[in-house]
């Protein structure tokens, strides 16, 4: 008797003795124990293979659980077919769509589904998507009530481990739901193009009454200063027609003289010059004023141009100061010429936005000092404007140049000047722009502009 040692299952081979063996096929002892040993082997693998099985088995069921809870978790339909267009697999979703059962749409032909100008499509479907891998497209499918129901359609191929073609994998989602999404998104982003349109534009006419109000300012004196003059002139021109008409009519000696003391002739022969140099004068910076706000109000269209960057930083302080009923103390660092190939509008609105900032954040001062810099540093050059006001706080350093970052009341502050600024020395003229606050106090912006911009 031999023992099974290998599965431990205490079971027997059935003794030899009991077998019906002719006597001269009768084996010796050692070649049945071998028999048994092997068949005792064969058992053990049996036994082995089953539980392999059993194991896989419960895999697979669980994979299958799996792929059951995910298809009937999927919001998006889902249709799979096999390469004869036959439908193998659809979801919950598309069951809900249709108002079918699984039953219902198994083995059925996948153009069966869809409405029928979109059958002839879906029926070339896994072909078609072979040639072109993915296929995106809109049909409409045919619901269990006879309606059709518009669907976005994503079709890709399943192939075999050999690349041959073995069906087709559909999903898709109701356009009606993409629709709204999409039409609610549409209108939002319109919205917020109209109100970013009405800020810049609310930005621009903030900026443009401050430029108005200190060019009726500038104006006003020049042009004051003309009519005064010329009520002067007109006058002078009475006494010397009332003298001259004297001399046409042949008038005395004595009473020319008179005439003479009593238009005071010589007085108003001696003003005219200087009366008729400041007139000029005063039409020169009614002229030179109307030349900078042309300059001003066109810079966007223009190309790279040799700038002297210290006339923009007088000029930009000098439109900003003129419309201030207390001009700040200026102090300035800046050479006598500094010359760069730039754009000369574009530093301007930079230069007038930090300076008007600057400006505003010293508005409660009693002695404002405002400082600007200008001095090379390397292949670039660099302007500092640093005002002696609050600071910025802490938190607001990474905000200040983002769109429609403002702490000025309504009315006051847009918001846009630091990202106009930002946007056109970094895209348009290829430079940096920084802020921070100063270790002693009061804001400082840096602009790094190169020497020469490279592109434009
Ligand atoms: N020099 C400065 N000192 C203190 N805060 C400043 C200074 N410059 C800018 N800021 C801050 O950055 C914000 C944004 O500036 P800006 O973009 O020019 O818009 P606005 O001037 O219309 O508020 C300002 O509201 C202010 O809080
Ligand atoms: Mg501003």
């Amino acid at each position: 008797m031999v023992e099974h040692p290998s599965t431990g299952s205490g079971r027997r081979a059935s003794p030899p003795r009991q077998l019906p063996v002719p006597a001269q096929l009768a084996l010796s002892e050692d070649a049945w124990i071998d028999v048994i040993r092997r068949m005792d082997e064969v058992y053990a693998d049996l036994v082995r293979y089953q539980l392999d099985l059993e194991e896989k088995n419960v895999a697979l069921e669980d994979a299958q659980r799996f792929i059951d809870s995910v298809l009937s978790a999927m919001s998006d339909v889902l249709i799979v077919a096999g390469a004869d267009g036959r439908i193998q697999q659809v979801n919950n979703a598309l069951l809900r769509l249709l108002g079918s059962t699984r039953e219902a749409l198994l083995g059925r032909r996948l153009s069966e589904l869809f409405a029928p100008g979109a059958a002839q499509l879906a029926s070339t479907l896994p072909h078609a998507v072979h040639q072109a891998a993915i296929l995106d497209c809109e049909l409409e499918l045919i619901n269990s009530a006879g309606e059709a129901v518009p669907i976005a359609l994503n079709c890709t191929a399943r192939q075999e481990a050999d690349g041959t073609l073995s069906g087709v994998v559909v999903t898709g989602r109701p356009l009606g739901e993409l629709r709204q999404a999409y039409r609610q998104l549409h209108e939002a982003h319109e919205q917020l193009k109209t109100a970013q349109q009405q800020l810049v534009q609310s930005e621009k006419m903030a900026s443009l009454g401050r430029l108005v109000a200190g060019v009726a300012h500038e104006l006003n004196n020049p042009i004051s200063f003309v009519f005064a003059n010329m009520h002067s002139l007109q006058r002078y021109g009475e006494r010397l027609q009332s003298y001259l008409g004297l001399l046409h009519a042949g008038a005395g000696p004595g009473e020319l003289a008179a005439a003479r003391r009593k238009q005071r002739v010589d007085e108003t022969l001696a003003d005219l010059g200087p009366l008729i140099d400041g007139s000029l004068e005063g039409a020169q910076r009614v002229s030179d004023i109307v030349q900078n706000l042309r300059r001003f109000a066109t810079p966007q269209r223009q190309s790279a141009a040799a700038v002297d960057v210290c006339r923009v930083v007088r000029s930009a302080l000098d439109w900003v100061c003129r419309g201030l009923r207390r001009r700040p103390r200026i102090a300035l660092d800046v050479p006598e010429t500094l010359e760069i190939l730039g754009y000369e509008g574009h530093m301007q609105q930079i230069l007038i936005n930090l300076i008007q900032n600057a400006v505003d954040a010293m508005e409660d001062l009693a002695e404002p000092l405002l400082e600007v810099e200008l001095a090379t540093a390397g292949s670039e050059i660099l302007l500092r404007v640093r005002d002696h006001g609050a600071g910025i706080a802490e938190a607001n350093l990474v905000r200040v140049f983002d769109p429609f970052f403002t702490t000025k009341e309504v009315g006051k502050g847009t918001g846009l000047g630091l990202y106009v600024s930002y946007g056109l020395a970094t895209e348009q003229c290829g430079g940096r722009l920084q802020a921070r606050n100063h270790p002693q106090g009061g804001a400082e912006f840096t602009l790094w502009l190169p020497r020469e911009v490279r592109h434009g």
